[in-house]
């Protein structure tokens, strides 16, 4: 019986990931799956991005620092991996070929070569382009294009393509998406595929079927606790969608970029890494403070992003200002998280058989002051305004 308790979340999880696979399958009927991504991000990406921090100011020194800084902040040996130029690296027009080109102010010495500086960091580089006839930027963009853009950056070495939505002339989103993943599959180069349709279209119900291995879930993040917790909420609900090599993103980063607090940012990157999010920072690795450093590199938070149990992450107690965040893992113990909204400092609590897990005693692990403890019955914490307490609360 206990043995079957244990079992049955994991099944309604499979149940309902099964569901929503096959409404993907439904939304997409008219629309050949792209399997060429698939495999391509078994765990959440993890990695940098140039938007949050810097930017239209980018140029081929700031990236390089940044990989230097990437390896010698061992944010590359806590996992981060993918070195992302978003929007501004390009030339504002193509060149007489037809092909996209690099600023070649800005990068002097040309996207190859940076590729190659990033890879012999033993880290991999990702750019930007929009399902639109410009970037949100007004550069040129990829809509129509979708071929020759991609064998340009497979020629470059590019191993991640953020694909934007601005200037989509209204034409439909899921034909838009699977040129591109048509593209990039027809260069033969793994290309992680990120889907940056904003939510607009659900793109979580067809994301897969074009070979995205992330979709924007939302609008565009900025550095507060306002808007955090504004993409926080459009989160809930979507956790069937999300699983290995397609993920739902609710946005890059603002850990360490100044605005929030170090509390928020610890609240942040919780919560992110409980939804299985694609965790991009997006703050300045070469001037970063330790502390920013130490909630970006904590790998027992890291290790929870990166677990698979079956489901995302998901909401499962909302008190107002007071609510609790779970996540399956796939040892069967529980991630959760404990949040307060609000502005009073409150005691949050909730019981272990609300966690899927039986009554009694159960030995806990928090992660973000590493002590251990045992509780009976349920966890609680008493929580200051704008903070979590995170746990493992083993089975
Ligand atoms: C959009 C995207 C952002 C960023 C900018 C760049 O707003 O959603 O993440 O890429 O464009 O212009």
């Amino acid at each position: 019986m206990r043995a079957l308790r244990l079992l049955l979340p994991t099944l309604c999880a499979a149940a309902a990931l099964t569901a929503a696979l096959r409404a993907d399958r439904a939304d997409a009927a008219s629309i050949p799956p792209t399997l060429a991504t698939a495999g391509m991000a078994p765990t959440p990406p993890m990695g940098w991005n140039s938007w949050n921090k810097f930017g239209c100011q980018i140029s081929e020194q700031l990236i390089r620092e940044t990989a230097d800084a990437m390896v010698s902040s061992g944010m590359q040996a806590a996992g981060y991996r993918y070195l992302n130029i978003d929007d501004c690296w390009e030339a504002p027009t193509r060149d007489a070929n037809g092909n996209l080109t690099t600023d070649s102010t800005r990068f002097p010495s040309g996207m190859k070569a940076l590729a190659d500086y990033v890879h012999s960091k033993g880290l991999k580089i990702g750019i930007y382009s929009s399902a639109g006839t410009g970037t949100c930027q007004g550069r040129p963009a990829s809509l129509d294009h979708e071929v020759a853009d991609a064998r340009t950056f497979a020629a470059w070495g590019i191993d991640y393509l953020k694909y934007d939505n601005c200037n989509n002339q209204k034409r439909p989103a899921l034909a838009r998406y699977h040129a591109m993943g048509d593209a990039l599959a027809a260069t033969g180069r793994p290309i992680v595929f990120s889907l940056c349709e904003w939510g607009t279209n659900r793109p979580w119900t067809w994301g897969r079927s074009v070979g995205g291995n992330l979709w924007r879930t939302t609008g565009d993040i900025s550095d507060s606790w306002g808007s955090m917790v504004r993409i926080l909420d459009q989160q809930e609900g979507l956790e069937a969608y999300s699983g290995p090599n397609a993920w739902n993103d609710p946005d890059m980063l603002e850990v360490g970029n100044g605005k929030m607090s170090h509390d928020e940012y610890v609240a942040h990157f919780s919560l992110w890494s409980l939804l299985n999010a694609p965790l991009i920072a997006g703050n300045d690795l070469r001037t970063m403070s330790d502390s920013t450093r130490q909630i970006l590199t904590n790998h027992e938070v890291i290790a929870v992003d990166q677990d698979w149990g079956g489901k995302q992450g998901y909401k499962i107690r909302d008190d107002g200002d007071l609510e609790v965040w779970m996540k399956p893992m796939h040892s069967g113990d529980r991630a959760v998280v404990l949040l307060n909204r609000g502005e009073t400092t409150s005691p949050v609590a909730i019981s272990t058989k609300a966690l899927g897990l039986s009554g009694g005693r159960h030995s806990t692990r928090n992660l973000w002051t590493h002590a251990d403890a045992s509780v009976t019955d349920s966890v609680s914490a008493t929580l200051a305004p704008h903070t979590v307490a995170m746990l493992l609360v083993h089975r």
